[in-house]
């Protein structure tokens, strides 16, 4: 079959990663996100090794999403792997002092913008059916409450049930579904969080040793390339360095 993967969030962190790493395999790639300056020195450094098509697409704008999927060149167009990883947190303060706008923007991008994109592409990968994937980029912080994790963990339990839902439509298609549920990374995601604290970065990835951007990619890029027959529904890695902590108590 055709080895096209369609990945958002493509300009830092894990969709980067996936870019390098499918690229090392041979995939052709349609990657896509905000910054096109990003997008331009991704399909610099790549088009040598495979095809590369790059779109600028903020997955929050569904028409957009559309244009973009309805425009992409014969070469790109029978996508067979969706990499729907673009994503953020925003406000790590408590729920009572972020603002709604903040709240906004994590179920804009989590939660529409992975269901914007999923919807344009879903008839292009039943068309290519046994082998076709759609790999969605969930949390730890779908099942872990913590402080501060108010919408964000939510909209990650979104993509996990979503997850689970389409496979339950889509079974017979050949398409398989996936939600990988990353723990700590190190990534520009504290950085964006933060509203750009280095400082709050440094201490959160500091004196340890968080999963690396590659890892996650490894990890999609071995879901994507399993035998057809195979779907694996849930995969949450952590780095061995991290694990729960006990309940909070309120005391006198
Ligand atoms: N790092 C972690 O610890 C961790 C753990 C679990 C899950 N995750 C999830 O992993 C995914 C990738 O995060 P990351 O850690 O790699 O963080 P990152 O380095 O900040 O990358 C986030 C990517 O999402 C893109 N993005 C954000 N908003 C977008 C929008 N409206 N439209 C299109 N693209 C958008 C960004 O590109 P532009 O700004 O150029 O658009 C960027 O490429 C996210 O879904 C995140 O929630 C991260």
């Amino acid at each position: 079959m055709n080895r096209i993967a369609f990945i958002t969030g493509a300009t830092s962190g894990f969709g980067r990663a996936c870019a390098h790493r499918f690229a090392e395999a041979g995939w052709s790639l349609v990657l896509t996100g905000r910054r096109e300056e990003r997008l331009n020195e991704l399909r610099e450094a790549l088009q040598d090794r495979v095809p590369v098509h790059t779109a600028v697409l903020d997955v929050r704008d569904a028409d957009e999403v559309k244009a973009v999927i309805d425009a992409l060149p014969e070469a790109f167009a029978a996508v067979t792997c969706l990499v729907n990883n673009a994503g953020l947190a925003l406000a790590p303060q408590p729920a009572q002092r972020v603002s709604l706008d903040d709240w906004h923007t994590m179920i804009d991008t989590n939660v529409s913008g992975l269901v914007n994109v999923t919807h344009a592409l879903l008839p292009t990968l039943i068309d290519q059916g046994a082998g076709s994937s759609i790999i969605n980029v969930g949390s730890v912080a779908a099942d872990a409450p913590y402080p501060g994790n108010h919408v964000y963990g939510a909209t990650k339990a979104f993509v996990r049930q979503f997850s689970y839902n389409l496979r339950c439509d889509l079974l017979g298609t050949g398409v398989r579904v996936t939600d990988i549920a990353p723990g700590l990374a190190e990534t520009e995601f504290t950085l964006v969080r933060t509203g750009g604290d280095r400082g709050a970065h440094d201490t959160l990835y500091g004196d340890t040793t968080p999963l690396g951007a590659e890892d996650v990619a490894e990890q999609i890029f071995h879901v994507a390339t399993l035998p057809a027959h195979v779907n694996i529904n849930r995969l949450e890695v952590m780095p061995v360095r991290q694990a729960w902590g006990p309940f909070a108590i309120d005391r006198d």
